[in-house]
């Protein structure tokens, strides 16, 4: 789990989404995070300190004189810590921070925070684009802070507009990026994933059972870790991860565009996608009728984008997967050796926990000079870090001299 052991201080504004924050220290709690809650004396009048303590666990934090409070909390709170998020970031608070004020103990912390923080503001769509606000946003930013905009949606007050606090998940990702080690920052990384639909009419097509979430894992942690991530997705239901580019293709013919077009520009590329071998030689232009007992339909074999790749690959690392029912190592070595390849990452797909559309996998990763990863049944995120791992040992160090 990203978020083990990690200590997250969570200081919690008052607005009214004061109340999502309680939800968040939830999930952040149950992704395994040890959170700390910062509450400021407005926060108090929508939601009571109690509320995060029985959630977290720990004692929240309010008050920088009185009973209860500590004399050093506003020092050590923001240094002792892995990560700090603000949520929701009032309009007062954001302009208290970008003005310098300590006035109470969540903006004396921050002042003397050394840790990286990621503010997710929420306020009124108005407030909002007020050019007092924007501009402290911009500050903020310029001071190398994180800021995750607000969600665009009706709001408490009854206006529609930006100005509401993300889903927790979506601030969770944000987050996870600054707990994250940044191995692989500002490198371009390019994955595919999902199956492709061939059509054989207007309604039905060809497919396959891959669910596209290995190859979303990966695109999800390349960007965790600081990557630019562009996925080129086949049809699923997944949503779009967190700061990735998704492209949507249809078939492999348009996948096999999609990839040739960002291949040169990219360092690495991860084929996850299970790509249909063939495509109906012919399309029907409207949807065919029921007919005679049996029905033939013609094949074309499609393009294998990663051979076309090998033929434009310069230092780019290329890696494939090879979804296989038996000899599953000697197959991938093959498949390794004939499409040119750096890195294979085998895996069975004939068991009930493993390989389409479940949550974990198990794998095996081939490369060259006599690689062998065996990897035990895993999380397909955690799949995808140990993958990515490999990536991050074969790429050349970044021209201008950075590692
Ligand atoms: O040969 P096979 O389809 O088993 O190889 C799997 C690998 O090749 C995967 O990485 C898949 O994305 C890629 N592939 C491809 N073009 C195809 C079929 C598969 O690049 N037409």
């Amino acid at each position: 789990m990203t978020y083990n052991g990690k200590r997250i201080l969570l200081g919690v504004s008052g607005g009214i989404a004061a109340y999502k924050a309680a939800e968040l220290a939830r999930r952040l709690v149950a992704a395994g995070a040890k959170v700390k809650v910062v509450m400021t004396k407005a926060a108090q009048e929508f939601v009571t300190p109690m509320t995060f303590q029985a959630l977290t666990g720990e004692k929240v934090a309010a008050a920088m004189f009185g009973p209860g409070s500590e004399p050093l909390e506003h020092v050590a709170l923001g240094q002792a810590t892995d990560a700090i998020v603000l949520a929701p970031a009032t309009a007062n608070l954001l302009g208290k921070m970008a003005a310098g004020i300590g006035d109470d103990l969540l903006t004396t912390i921050l002042l003397a925070a050394t840790k990286p923080i990621l503010v997710c503001p929420a306020m009124n769509c108005e407030m909002w684009v007020h050019p007092a606000v924007q501009e402290n946003v911009a500050r903020l930013q310029a001071r190398g802070l994180t800021v995750l905009p607000p969600a665009a949606g009706e709001l408490a007050c009854g206006a529609t507009g930006y100005g509401r606090l993300p889903e927790p998940e979506t601030i969770l990702e944000a987050l996870a990026k600054l707990v994250s080690h940044q191995d692989l920052a500002g490198r371009r990384v390019l994955v595919t994933a999902g199956p492709t639909h061939e059509d054989l009419d207007p309604v039905r097509f060809l497919t396959n059972r891959s669910s596209g979430k290995q190859g979303y894992a990966l695109a999800k942690v390349a960007w965790r870790r600081g990557a630019q991530v562009c996925l080129v997705s086949g049809p699923t239901l997944l949503p779009a991860p967190h700061g990735v580019e998704r492209v949507d293709i249809w078939s492999a013919r348009e996948m096999l565009d999609a990839v040739l077009a960002r291949f040169p520009e990219s360092e690495a590329l991860l084929m996850a996608a299970a790509v249909g071998d063939y495509h109906p030689t012919s399309r029907s232009e409207h949807k065919m009728k029921r007919g005679s007992q049996e029905l033939t339909v013609h094949l074309t074999q499609n393009p294998d984008i990663l051979k076309k790749v090998a033929t434009l690959k310069k230092k780019q690392v290329v890696v494939g997967f090879a979804a296989e029912t038996r000899d599953l190592e000697v197959a991938a070595r093959q498949k390794l050796e004939d499409k040119g390849l750096d890195l294979i990452v085998a895996n069975a797909v004939n068991r009930a926990d493993s390989g389409f559309a479940v949550d974990t996998n198990e794998v095996t990763i081939i490369g060259r000079r006599n690689l062998v990863v065996r990897l035990p049944l895993l999380s397909k995120e955690e799949v995808a870090a140990r993958v990515l791992d490999q990536v991050a040992a074969l790429l050349p160090p970044r021209e201008g001299g950075g590692g």
